[in-house]
């Protein structure tokens, strides 16, 4: 199986984490894009979704699945999202598609977070992906230097503007042992919008897929 065939496994797995009537929380990527693609051919009727993304809102829009604003729904069951990378404990890195900021919001809103991803993304420690890092404009250079000081290699990701306005730095060479203190203190930066390590919006769930078949993991 290649890896698109492993992100169309996960995301088919992941349908039995939908409760019909329900409104679940809708992650972004290649491999969430397969999940909405599966939700929509399912016939499973839910009350509609949040979205993190514009991406994610258009694709399920134009599949006839209801989009709801965040801030009509005090809580949700379930965010169902992709990952760059995810450890042991069900930490994850994730921004490669710029979306981290709306992402973790959503994932705040849900009780569970079931991570869907091929296994390519599994890892030790987190840190061989590039951490992305939103960041309000005027504070790139200076976060980049903060970065620096930690041994970690900022560089500014061109022509990307995220739906917030803000810009993403990737931060080579990390090694992030302690993901829980790592984003407790990055959050503390000046400028820092969101930083990509999900520790306390971990995930509780992985499907991961393997060629031989989808391994479920909880945390
Ligand atoms: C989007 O900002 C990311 O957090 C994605 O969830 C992550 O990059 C996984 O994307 P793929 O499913 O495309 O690998």
């Amino acid at each position: 199986m290649n890896q698109d065939e492993l992100k169309a496994l996960v995301g088919q797995a992941a349908l039995q984490y939908v409760k019909p009537d329900t409104v679940i929380g809708v992650g972004t990527g290649s491999t969430v894009d397969k999940f909405i693609d599966a939700l929509a051919a399912s016939g499973i009727k839910i009350a509609g979704a949040v979205s993190s993304s514009v991406r994610s809102t258009e694709r399920m829009r134009a599949l006839g699945i209801a989009v709801l604003e965040a801030s009509e729904v005090p809580a949700l069951g379930v965010y169902i999202d992709g990952a760059d990378e995810i450890d042991p404990q069900g930490h994850m890195i994730k921004g490669g598609g710029a979306a981290l900021t709306r992402e973790k919001i959503v994932a705040d809103l849900a009780q569970t977070f079931v991570c869907i991803a091929d296994a390519s993304k599994q890892v030790p420690v987190l840190g061989k992906f590039p951490l992305p890092v939103e960041v309000i404009p005027m504070a790139a250079a200076q976060i980049a230097r903060r970065f620096a000081e930690l041994g970690g290699q900022a560089k500014l990701r061109e022509g990307v503007v995220t739906d917030n306005g803000g810009l993403i730095l990737d931060v080579h060479g990390l090694s992030i042992t302690d993901p829980v203190a790592f984003e407790r203190d990055i959050n503390q930066w000046p400028g820092v919008v969101c930083v990509g390590v999900f520790a306390r919006n971990k995930a509780q769930v992985c499907l991961l897929g393997t060629p031989t078949g989808v391994q479920q993991l909880q945390f």
